[in-house]
């Protein structure tokens, strides 16, 4: 059998390979290159950027589990301006695909820092991260209202140049995920990433309080691939874009799930604290797998119950 095309197409980009890296768990992609070219992933997904800097939640931040890991970082980063003046030259220069994902305070400010974008090349598209709290309405996340996605995707949409991807990310923590991946698509999302971490706890024994001062925090890893799996399967059935599958993945195998359950590309975040080049193991793995499995092209493995997207 001749090679696999391993390309994916999100809205108006294609990526080489479907295979990225989850925000908040590979840095801003420039970490490791040392060790690995991140220009050979499909796409690297910058940790959630906001329009000015965050300091994050007071420690402790992190707890690992047995089988997976809770944060509760509260979206520390640089803020938008000094990553575009420090980091994304550096990206461009390497040739690396750079999705950056943002987060905002307010639903006018996703597309306020879109158009800001706008001034600087070397970066194809965007991810919004809905996850986070609206502070002009009172702390409610915005990710769980169809109507504010709509109202925020659609701002985006507006001043999105014509050649970048819009994903927007969801949180898995709703009652129905496919009525904010349906919400996402009428207002012209390009694609769907699904999920953000799921909501939990850890309890101090001796001190008898929740570990982190505010109680909740993000599991992930791999405890919650099945509810990944889902999530996916249920979006997939509720839209016709293109899904970024995440959540729990740490083998190739895990890959392939996804590809089944109606993903079209996938990134692997946890994992890679462990194994920093686990996503690019992931890529020659996919390949190998899909000659094995006799597919042309990661759609093939794609369940058929769920129709072609
Ligand atoms: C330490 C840590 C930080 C994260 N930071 C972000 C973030 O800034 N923005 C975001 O959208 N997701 C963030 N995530 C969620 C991941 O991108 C991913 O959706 C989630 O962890 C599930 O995938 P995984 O099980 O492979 O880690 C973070 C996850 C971890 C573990």
């Amino acid at each position: 059998m001749k090679g696999v095309d391993l390309s994916v197409q999100l809205g108006p980009v294609t990526f080489a390979n479907p295979i990225f890296t989850a925000s908040g768990t590979w840095g801003y992609g420039l970490d490791f290159v040392d060790l690995v070219d991140p220009a050979a992933l499909g796409a690297v997904v910058t940790k959630t950027l906001t329009a000015v800097p965050r300091r994050g939640n007071p420690q402790p931040r992190v707890r690992e589990l047995r089988h997976g890991l809770l944060n509760s970082i509260g979206l520390e980063n640089v803020g938008l301006q000094a990553f575009l003046r420090e980091k994304l030259p550096a990206l461009r220069e390497r040739g690396v695909r750079t999705i950056l994902s943002l987060a905002a305070r307010e639903s006018g400010e996703f597309a306020t820092m879109v158009a800001e974008l706008t001034r600087h090349e070397g970066w194809q598209g965007v991810e919004l991260n809905l996850s986070c709290p609206n502070v002009a309405e009172g702390g409610l996340d915005f990710g769980r209202d169809p109507f504010r996605i709509r109202e925020i995707v659609d701002s985006v949409r507006q001043v999105l140049p014509a050649d970048r991807a819009l994903l927007v990310k969801l949180t898995p923590n709703v009652t129905s995920i496919a009525d904010l991946a349906v919400a996402a698509q009428d207002a012209g999302a390009h694609a769907i990433s699904c999920i953000n971490t799921v909501v939990g706890l850890e309890v101090d024994l001796e001190t008898r309080r929740p570990v982190f001062p505010r109680a909740f925090a993000g599991y992930s890893g791999p405890a919650i691939l099945p509810i990944a799996l889902a999530k996916v399967w249920e979006v997939a059935r509720a839209v016709d874009l293109p899904i970024v599958g995440i959540g729990g993945i740490s083998s190739v195998e895990d890959v392939l799930r996804f590809l089944v359950v109606g993903a079209g590309a996938v990134q692997v975040g946890t994992a890679l604290f462990a194994r920093p080049t686990l996503a690019h193991d992931l890529v020659k793995e996919l390949e190998e797998s899909l000659i094995t499995r006799g597919c042309a092209s990661p759609m093939q493995m794609r369940c058929e119950e769920l129709g072609r997207s």
